[in-house]
């Protein structure tokens, strides 16, 4: 059976992007793959967060994963910090992994620009340490948004050095992966580019909004003054609306909304408020489940160490066997 390893970086509650974006995908592949899904805690050390809310996003991350469907006893769940392994790795990989590749990466670059006070290392060798996440337990499939494709390439990239350099076909190429036939990119409310943390207030819906609080963050996204002529192309921040209408909405609605818009006849406050009723309706089920979840800490300790320990069975296989590769051997 083919493996999937796939990670979010615990930096606070899940938005819509990653849960379309990959969430989703993790739902329908623990079915049907051998699969593990980490919380990136190593990844976001890189924000340099304190002791109190490291933990707390962690928790709240594992929390989201198992409101939002992900079942520990058909995938592996596991934080990333309690697999050692993976560190290791990481530091193997870094060995081939060049200062010119890992400076073009475009996820490398658009950090340099929003932190330049804090251009650490560890930003640098990001990519690395993601390509460790993967290879350790030689997966296939990555189930991420459109986003990482990047970082699938240069986990490959990895990998296959890896392979050249010792001479031996060791890790399989792993592959970004989703159901529809194109990676994912769930546009933010700010009229500009994708959901994100970090993209600024009010532009990305949480998992843990309350319905208040999702109908006010739609009825401020931005639009403009209208269609002027019929059947128009739509400007960025009304394709962005459409967009996340075409994910949580129905098919009718879609097209009823897009029928108003071509014939100039759209309200875009009518248009704002179904949008918003239907993310409260998307998320309901996982809304609801959270606050249950993050209150029974027995289960959330079982959890996470029976994930621990399975995540460690695979990764301390391949941690063996790369050392023997490597040429690590006993006395
Ligand atoms: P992160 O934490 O930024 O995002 C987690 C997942 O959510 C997806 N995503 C989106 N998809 C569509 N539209 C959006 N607006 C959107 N925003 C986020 C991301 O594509 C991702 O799949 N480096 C990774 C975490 C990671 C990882 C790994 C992933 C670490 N190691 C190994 C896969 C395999 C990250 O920062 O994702």
């Amino acid at each position: 059976m083919e493996t999937v390893v796939s990670g979010i970086r615990s930096t606070g509650n899940l938005h819509l992007g990653n849960y379309y974006g990959a969430i989703q995908n993790f739902i329908k592949m623990q079915h049907e793959y051998n699969c593990y899904f980490f919380i990136a805690d190593l990844h976001s050390l890189t924000t340099h967060p304190t002791p109190a809310n490291l933990h707390n996003n962690v928790k709240q991350v594992l929390v989201e994963y198992l409101a939002a469907g992900i079942d520990p006893e058909k995938a592996t769940i596991y934080v990333q910090s309690d697999v050692p392994e993976v560190a290791e790795l990481y530091l193997y990989l870094n060995m081939n992994a060049y200062l010119g590749e890992l400076e073009r990466s475009t996820s490398f670059k658009d950090k340099v620009r929003a932190q330049p006070d804090n251009v650490n290392a560890g930003l640098l060798t990001y990519p690395v340490l993601m390509a460790a996440d993967i290879i350790i337990h030689k997966a296939t499939k990555v189930p991420v948004g459109k986003d990482q494709e990047q970082h699938l390439e240069m986990a490959r990239t990895f990998g296959n050095r890896f392979n050249r350099l010792y001479n031996n076909d060791y890790f399989p190429e792993p592959y970004a992966f989703t159901y529809g036939s194109n990676l994912v990119k769930i546009p933010g409310l700010d009229g500009k580019g994708k959901m994100g943390k970090s993209e600024g207030e009010g532009n990305a819906v949480y998992l843990s909004d309350t319905p208040e609080v999702i109908r006010k963050k739609v009825m401020r996204a931005v639009t403009d003054s209208g269609p002027t002529v019929e059947n128009q192309e739509k400007p960025q921040e009304i394709q962005n609306l459409f967009d996340l209408m075409k994910v949580v909405s129905t098919e009718d609605t879609y097209k009823h909304f897009d029928n108003l818009y071509n014939t100039m006849q759209v309200r875009y406050g009518d248009l704002k408020k179904q949008l918003a009723e239907d993310m409260v309706n998307a998320t309901a089920p996982i809304r609801e489940r959270i606050n249950d979840i993050a209150g029974d800490s027995v289960y959330l300790s079982r959890v996470a160490s029976l994930g621990a320990e399975k995540a460690r069975e695979s990764a301390g296989r391949t941690i063996r066997e790369v050392r023997e590769i490597i040429g690590f051997r006993k006395f």
